[in-house]
């Protein structure tokens, strides 16, 4: 009997405009698991700054993330992981990790780790990726490629509004000042910069709800996925 070809589903983007939500909301329509490829850079760099070691040193950045062993598990149709065995929650959300997850995330050889594991996540079955780099270079050949933007005032109210929830005290400004400095980073770096992919849907979210983006990416995928 054939097996059905896995399935890939890649969701780039900035800062705050809407993956996560909308990755989220399309893998549970699709009964696919869903991956938060931010989150092992941001977890990596929790790492860095608990072990007191210089974000901005990439050898030091790279000696650390090769020494730290990743397990992955699914929980609630989310692909998550363990660093040494810990999970650090929803410490890898914090102000400080957000400043530094560029400087790791342009390391080039945590970057070739990091896509490594992403890859491997394929042995749970089909998937709805987040990130910068999905489909440019994680699954480049997934026919499922969608780049959601947003004006960066709309992108820094939302995350705004998330820091607020976790009572973090920040302004709005500070938080487009910060978003601005890491889209600058994650667009420039050498390795693997923040792109529209080839063949990616790209669409703007600024006036639209995150339930309407996410039926257009459901839509494209079963669609496709129906013509074979
Ligand atoms: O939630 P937000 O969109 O602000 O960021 P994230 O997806 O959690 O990613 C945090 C950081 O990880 C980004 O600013 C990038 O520096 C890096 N990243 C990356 O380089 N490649 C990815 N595929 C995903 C994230």
């Amino acid at each position: 009997m054939l097996s059905s070809p896995l399935i890939t589903v890649a969701i780039d983007g900035p800062s705050a405009s809407g993956k996560s939500t909308v990755a989220r909301g399309a893998a549970r329509a699709l009964g696919f698991h869903y991956v938060d490829s931010g989150s092992l850079y941001r977890g990596l760099t929790w790492k860095c700054l608990r072990e007191s070691v210089n974000t901005e040193d990439p050898v030091a950045v790279a000696e650390l993330v090769n020494r730290t062993k990743l397990d992955f598990f699914v929980e609630e149709g989310a692909i998550r992981f363990t660093l040494d065995g810990e999970d650090p929650g929803a410490q890898i959300r914090s102000m400080l990790v957000q400043e530094r997850v560029s400087d790791v995330a342009a390391v080039p050889d945590v970057r070739a780790r990091v896509v490594q594991h992403l890859r491997d996540t394929t042995r749970f079955g089909n998937l709805v990726m987040e990130g910068r780099d999905i489909g440019t270079v994680v699954f480049p050949d997934t026919p499922h490629k969608f780049y959601l933007d947003a004006d960066p005032e709309e992108r820094a109210r939302r995350r705004h509004q998330e820091f607020v929830k976790s009572a973090a005290d920040t302004t709005v400004d500070k938080v487009l000042a910060s978003l601005q400095r890491r889209d600058r980073k994650d667009s420039t770096r050498k390795t693997a910069p923040l792109q529209i992919a080839l063949g990616a849907r790209i669409i703007d979210s600024t006036a639209m709800q995150a339930k309407d983006v996410v039926e257009i990416v459901v839509s494209q995928v079963r669609d496709a996925i129906s013509k074979g």
